[in-house]
């Protein structure tokens, strides 16, 4: 307990959470889960959640961390064993999420050098380049390769030298060229549809999937749900104020995740395309804004990939640190070991979800690699993993001990504490079942339902063989 690694300084921590909440979910996922799940309507409830439940879970993960002093397993295991699966369930999301995550951080990867190379000369065929690439084969495993090997460079230097000043340097910019775009959407003809398809809420557009969809969307975007969190709080100084980072943190992610919907969205409809368009969302939209450009056009996008891959990294590292610290404190492997075997598994999840993309490889209920692993994490993973994390803090965990976690032993006012106990003890976990079953009932008209009450089994088995764990 006493040798943890420790956040260089108050500015590191920050930016290495936010860099784990801001990545490929709030810039690529949030405009395109936007999209398919008919905007406005899903912005507001989105937004509700983030707000309720997402501030609340990050400020359980970041005391329940720091309180333990040990990451997501050994949070809950050294509590009381029959809670180990609900730490054991986080690492398992970690190995699903990283089995597509670095997949698409390849995508990013690979459009920092097709850019340059002319990707930009003929912008009608954009969409369809994109297309091409990743139902390829060859192409789009080789950028998964690489972008897993420098996973594997930062996580196998330790915290804070690698994460740390991963996040610091390309955060900023990223900001910066999201705003230029936003500015350069909103200025097209027709751009106006765009915003008032993202923020004027037809509520006639919710069901229970929508509202599923954007409970997984909040906790995925802020890296809730899979012991992320905890992981990364319990390397946290006793010093820092648990709370107002969580809200910086949460703030910072929400705005990234706005900016990049009014960056995709009013250009979007500028340019006649579907807000429904899927995945390929970010990959057309913003070099197609940018080939209007000339050359500043071309410079700004390649630019925009680097920071989308950076800001992918320091997401993906995230995750897989949650599996290499559960492999080394529970596991007692060695850091290189820990990070070597883990992404070794990583990478053939991957290979399947690419190739599930070009139609290849096994297939459930009609769905692919890539799609199951997005719908078991984000739907059904992260939200019971976050579930479960609030009905241990409320009813396991004692409120005096939490409250002085919270407050560092009184030093600090947290004045919302009773609120915030009262959402995680009674509020969060039933709105999150709630939500969960009518999701899933919905999910049967498409299809996804078989895949994510296999989900639930799952996390069913993991709890009864809890103690074997
Ligand atoms: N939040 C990151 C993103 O938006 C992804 C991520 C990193 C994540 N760590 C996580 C998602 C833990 C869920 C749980 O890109």
């Amino acid at each position: 307990m006493e040798n943890r690694e420790n956040w260089g300084s108050r500015l590191g921590f920050i930016m290495a959470a936010a860099g784990s909440a801001v990545g490929l979910g709030n810039i690529w996922k949030f405009p395109f889960t936007a999209g398919q799940n008919g905007g406005g309507a899903f912005v507001l409830v989105y937004l509700f959640f983030v707000a309720i439940i997402g501030f609340s879970v990050m400020l359980t993960e970041f005391a329940v961390g720091r309180r333990r002093s040990l990451a997501a397993v050994g949070a809950f295991k050294s509590v009381d064993r029959r809670w180990t699966f609900a730490g054991v369930l986080g690492v398992l999301s970690g190995f699903l999420i990283m089995g597509f995550y670095p997949v698409v951080g390849g995508w990013a990867l690979a459009y920092v050098f097709k850019v340059p190379m002319g990707l930009l000369n003929n912008p009608d065929t954009i969409g369809d380049t994109f297309g091409g690439f990743i139902t390829g084969k060859t192409a789009p495993l080789m950028w998964m390769v690489v972008y897993l090997a420098l996973n594997i460079a930062i996580v196998a230097k330790g915290v804070s030298s690698g994460i740390e000043k991963a996040g610091k340097i390309l955060m900023p910019i990223l900001f910066s060229i999201l705003i230029i775009i936003a500015i350069k959407g909103l200025t097209l003809p027709g751009a106006m549809a765009g915003m008032e398809f993202l923020f004027k809420p037809d509520f006639s557009k919710l069901n229970g999937g929508v509202v599923l969809a954007a409970l997984g969307q909040a906790f995925f975007s802020l890296s809730l749900g899979m012991g992320c969190m905890i992981t990364y709080g319990s390397y946290l100084s006793k010093e820092e104020n648990l709370a107002e980072n969580a809200a910086i943190v949460t703030a910072m992610d929400t705005g990234v995740a706005l900016l990049a919907g009014i960056a995709m969205f009013p250009a979007m409809f500028a340019f006649g395309m579907e807000p429904a368009a899927g995945p390929g969302l970010v990959f057309v939209v913003v070099p197609t804004i940018f080939a209007k450009m000339g050359g500043a056009g071309m410079m700004f996008a390649t630019l925009f990939f680097v920071a989308l891959t950076t800001a992918a990294l320091t997401s993906s590292v995230s995750l897989l640190e949650v599996v290499v610290a559960y492999l080394i404190d529970e596991k007692k492997f060695s850091r290189v070991n820990a990070v070597l075997s883990s992404s070794a598994v990583m990478a053939v999840l991957c290979v399947l979800a690419s190739l599930s993309l070009g139609g290849t490889g096994p297939k459930l209920f009609g769905f692919g690699s890539f799609d199951i692993f997005d719908l078991l994490t984000d739907k059904i993973f992260l939200a019971i993993g976050g579930m479960l994390l609030c009905i241990f803090t409320g009813w396991v965990l004692k409120k005096d001990e939490l409250k002085e976690e919270i407050t560092n032993g009184g030093k600090i006012a947290f004045p919302l504490f009773d609120i915030w106990y009262g959402l995680v003890k009674f509020v969060i976990p039933v709105t999150i079942l709630l939500v969960a079953i009518s999701g899933i009932m919905d999910g049967f008209k498409s299809g996804s339902g078989a895949i994510m009450v296999m989900g639930v089994i799952i996390i069913g088995i993991f709890a009864a063989i809890s103690k074997k764990l």
